[in-house]
C-alpha cells in the first residue's frame, strides 16, 4: 500500500515530534527532509563543491551523521534552500521516499505543496513564533548548546522570513491541509490530533 503523510510548517512548531510519532503509531517510514537541506548546507562547507553539486552527492549516509542539529547548520541549511538549483536536485529523493511501500511520513516545509501535492494526508502545524522560539532554546540548552531567548527568537523570525518569502517553494499551507496550531497544546494533544486525522484518511481509503 502507498499512503503519504506530509507534514509542513515553521522551525519548532512540533513537526519533528509529530512525524515521528504519526511515523510509529501506523508503522509508516519517516523522512525528516530538513536534514537534506542541513546536509547539503555542510557539504558546500566541507567540501567546496558548487550548490547544486552538493545537494547531488547528499546521500542518505549523510542524514545520520552528528552535528546536523545547530544552529548554525540551520541558518546554512535555511540559505541553501532558497536556491531552485539545490531544491531540484532533492526532489527525485524526496519523492522516491514517499512512493515506498508500507507508507511514509515527510516533514519539511513544502511537502504538501510541491513534492508530495497528492498525499493522501496533509498537515499545516504551526505556533506562535515566542513559542516556537520558547521551545527551541529549551531543546538547544537541553542538549548542552549555550543559546539565549531573544537570540533564539531573532533567528525563529529570521527563518520564518527566508521560507515564507522565498521565490521558489515558499512556506504555505498546502491546499487541503489540516491546520493544526500547537500553541496552545501540549505535544501528546498535537500528537493525537493528527494522529486522528490520518487514521480517519486511512479509514476512507479502506
Ligand atoms: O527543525 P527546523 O524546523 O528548525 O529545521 P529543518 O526542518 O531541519 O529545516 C532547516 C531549513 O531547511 C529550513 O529553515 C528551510 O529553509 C529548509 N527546508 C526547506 O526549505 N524545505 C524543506 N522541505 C525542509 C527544510
Amino acid at each position: 500500500m502507498k499512503f503519504t503523510v506530509a507534514i509542513d510548517g515553521p522551525a519548532a512548531a512540533g513537526k519533528g515530534t509529530i512525524s515521528r510519532a504519526v511515523a510509529r503509531a501506523f508503522g509508516f517510514a519517516h523522512l525528516d527532509t530538513g536534514l537534506l537541506y542541513r546536509a547539503t548546507g555542510r557539504k558546500l562547507l566541507e567540501t567546496g563543491l558548487q550548490p547544486e553539486e552538493a545537494a547531488k552527492s547528499v546521500t542518505p549516509a549523510d542524514l545520520e551523521r552528528d552535528g546536523l542539529r545547530t544552529q548554525a547548520v540551520a541558518e546554512l541549511a535555511s540559505r541553501v534552500a532558497t536556491i531552485p538549483e539545490v531544491r531540484a536536485a532533492l526532489v527525485a529523493f524526496q519523492r522516491d521516499f514517499a512512493a515506498r511501500e508500507g507508507g511514509a511520513v515527510l516533514d519539511g516545509r513544502d511537502i504538501g505543496t510541491v513534492i508530495c501535492p497528492d498525499a493522501e494526508v496533509k498537515l499545516f502545524v504551526t505556533a506562535s513564533p515566542e513559542c516556537r522560539a520558547e521551545r527551541r532554546w529549551k531543546e538547544l540548552t537541553a542538549s548542552g548548546q549555550a543559546a539565549d531567548y531573544a537570540g533564539v527568537l531573532d533567528e525563529v523570525r529570521k527563518r520564518d522570513a527566508r521560507d515564507t518569502e522565498r521565490a521558489d517553494a515558499p512556506l504555505r499551507p498546502a491546499k487541503g491541509a489540516h491546520l493544526i496550531d500547537t500553541t496552545e497544546m501540549d505535544i501528546d494533544q498535537a500528537v493525537d490530533a493528527a494522529v486522528a486525522i490520518v487514521r480517519k484518511a486511512l479509514e476512507t481509503k479502506g
